[in-house]
């Protein structure tokens, strides 16, 4: 079919989905997929077959038999990482577009093989790293760009939490399901954001323990890495704070100090400089460049409400993007996953051999 008639025939009719995997994160996909016009979800898939929907959508419990007996057009993948490269490779293969959870794979070459398959047959294949779909990190991207910061010359990161005072859950602290701990879980979000903003990272080296669970995967880490340009990067990445959750994002430029905050009672991002009073010398006037508005100031106990925080706001965007892309036929925000593969490897590369890794262009 020509790509113009390829487009009309996505321009007319509903976008028609599935999810396969119904945990925590195939829910926030049902969730947010229900919000967006013109796209039904026809159809979910999990193994467990206890599940109840609430709704009225069709259920399978093998994926093969679904693809096989539904009209799709996207997938949506929530299933553990080791389950993503089978899942994918099948639906790709059928034809199928594929937003595909974060980690994409477990390896660099099965990362590669799904893009190169992807891109050979025109499907869009996205993978959920969702942070750059935010609209302040987005901000913070244009305030980047438009050189308010100055010369970048320092960025550092914390994403940490505690599971609502629980613990990581099953195939989570299984390495040959999950492929590591919360650096493959939670830093991979800014290995990929950070080169999103500002270019290729060129050595990392990294350290981690597992002083919290004690199993054989990390559960707190502390990666440090050189960018191209010159930058010094850091992410600290933790699967035990008790704060709840406590992610961070601080950006130093020349110019001006951008941070992003994010708890669970707020999101905030603030750019700062102090300039020098010409009149007194030691006194420093902070000029705010940009405060977000309508930040509530909430006290201390409160009912928190989650639906307010950046996994969500950006996971609706997310979606809609995924959509929209293949509407499109075309998909703009580079995706960079396999990128992301070989530098989650490079952070463990790094903590098994002790040493600083060169990152390879493949
Ligand atoms: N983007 C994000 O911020 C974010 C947040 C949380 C989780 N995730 C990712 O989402 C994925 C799922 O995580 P989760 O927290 O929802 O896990 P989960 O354990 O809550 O859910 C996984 C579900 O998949 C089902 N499943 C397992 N194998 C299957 C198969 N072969 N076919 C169909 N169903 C199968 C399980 O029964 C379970 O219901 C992981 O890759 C995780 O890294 C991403």
């Amino acid at each position: 079919m020509k790509k113009n008639n390829l487009l009309m025939n996505y321009m007319n009719k509903k976008t028609k989905v599935a999810i396969i995997g119904y945990g925590k994160r195939g829910k926030t996909h049902l969730r947010n997929y229900s919000k967006i016009n013109d796209v039904e979800v026809v159809a979910i898939c999990d193994v467990n077959k206890n599940i109840i929907f609430g709704r009225d959508i069709k259920y399978y419990q093998d994926f093969k038999i679904m693809i096989d007996s539904e009209k799709i057009d996207a997938i949506s993948i929530c299933t553990p990482t080791n389950e993503h490269y089978p899942i994918a490779l099948y639906c790709l293969k059928k034809g199928i577009h594929v937003l595909c959870e974060k980690p994409i794979t477990l390896t660099i070459k099965q990362a590669q093989e799904l893009s190169q398959i992807s891109q050979k047959s025109k499907l869009i294949l996205q993978v959920g790293y969702h942070l750059k779909f935010d609209g302040l990190i987005n901000k913070l991207k244009s305030i980047i760009d438009y050189n308010e910061l100055g010369k970048i010359l320092m960025i550092r990161a914390r994403q940490a939490h505690d599971w609502g005072g629980l613990k990581p859950f099953g195939w989570l602290l299984d390495k040959s399901k999950s492929g590591g701990g919360t650096i493959i879980d939670n830093a991979s979000h800014y290995l990929n954001l950070f080169e999103y903003l500002l270019g290729n990272i060129e050595e990392i080296h990294a350290f981690s323990n597992n002083l919290s669970f004690k199993k054989d995967v990390e559960d707190n880490a502390i990666i440090t890495m050189k960018f191209k340009t010159g930058i010094l990067g850091e992410i600290e990445t933790s699967w035990q704070d008790s704060s709840g959750r406590n992610n961070q994002l601080l950006i130093c430029g020349s110019k001006a100090t951008a941070e992003y905050k994010e708890t669970n009672i707020e999101r905030i991002l603030e750019v700062k400089k102090y300039t020098q009073d010409k009149d007194e010398w030691n006194r420093l006037i902070r000029e705010n460049i940009y405060l977000p508005k309508g930040i509530e100031q909430l006290s201390k106990k409160i009912n928190i409400d989650n639906s307010k925080g950046l996994l969500f706001e950006s996971t609706e965007n997310m979606l809609n993007y995924f959509i929209g892309s293949i509407r499109k036929q075309t998909a703009i925000i580079p995706n960079n996953f396999t990128r992301t593969q070989q530098l989650i490897s490079s952070v463990y590369e790094s903590i098994a051999k002790k040493k600083v890794i060169k990152i390879k262009q493949i």
